[in-house]
């Protein structure tokens, strides 16, 4: 079902547009205006796309869009579905099945997150190297269809180490400063406890967020190439001396997204 569907998909948005794109990137929160880089766009609404869920979370357009950044083909994903709104994890990775049937090869996930090593401030920006999954599901539980991957699949290197060199290489090129470490992604929708961020802390996790482990693995079974990127937009609980908003954490995003474009657009550019 779920290979029919996301071929649907895939074939609907194929008759959008003349573009081709190889590569897709996700867009955190407050972290969509890297579509200001995008030339020559095609804008999908996710209402208008068959099978598609709706995307509810303020911040969050909800729309593909397609084009070109430095002359290569992307799409980008504006608005994502997170698995707090209420969604099954297949829903939640639905575009990146899509993805793949479009014949995307690469992928580029980013978010807003906490900092838990405590030397990282508001606005770094940090490179995920791996993963850890505290959602207590995930998205590959049920019928596994062999078109799509193993049902076993290897999580060794989600986050390959060769695309990871290149986005260091492109920082270091363009005067990014970016920081690596481990995302550890929870449901949400609350701000973890102190206690909580605490034994994350002890779990080696270097930041938290409630989103990107899904489609990261996802990704991953389905044979692309991913690169994490988180924006640190607050210290986690415990470590920060006060409450958090989601507020603050978009206006720190919006801020550091200035950065974060300039990479992921250069970064694009150079997948042609
Ligand atoms: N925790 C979880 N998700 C987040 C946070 C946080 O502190 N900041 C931004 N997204």
């Amino acid at each position: 079902m779920l290979f029919e569907k996301s071929n649907e998909t895939a074939n609907f948005l194929k008759g959008k547009t003349n573009y081709r794109p190889k590569t897709a990137v996700i867009l955190g929160s407050g972290l969509g205006d890297l579509v200001n880089y995008i030339e020559d766009q095609v804008e999908v609404d996710y209402k208008d796309i068959p099978h598609f869920p709706v995307s509810t979370v303020a911040g969050h357009a909800g729309k593909l869009v397609f084009g070109k950044i430095g002359g290569v083909e992307v799409v980008a994903m504006k608005g994502r579905f997170h698995f707090y709104e209420g969604y099954e994890m297949r829903t939640v990775t639905y575009p990146i099945y899509v993805f793949k049937q479009m014949g995307i090869e690469n992928i580029i996930v980013s978010n807003a997150a906490g900092g838990i090593n405590r030397t990282f401030d508001p606005g770094t920006l940090m490179i995920i190297t791996d993963f850890i999954n505290m959602f207590g599901t995930n998205p590959l539980i049920g019928h596994n269809d062999e078109r799509f991957g193993p049902r076993f699949p290897d999580m060794s290197e989600v986050y390959k180490k060769d695309f990871i060199e290149k986005a260091k290489n492109v920082a270091d090129e363009i005067g990014v400063k970016y920081r690596e470490g481990v995302y550890i992604g929870v449901t949400g929708p609350y701000y973890e406890t102190a206690a909580e961020i605490s034994a994350f802390e002890k779990l080696g996790a270097s930041a938290v967020g409630m989103s990107t482990v899904p489609e990261s693995m996802i990704a991953n079974y389905l044979g692309l190439k991913v690169l994490g990127i988180s924006c640190i937009t607050n210290m986690a609980t415990g470590i920060a001396t006060k409450a958090h908003s989601h507020e603050d954490v978009m206006a720190v995003a919006k801020r550091t997204g200035e950065d974060f474009c300039r990479w992921v657009a250069k970064i694009v550019s150079k997948l042609g």
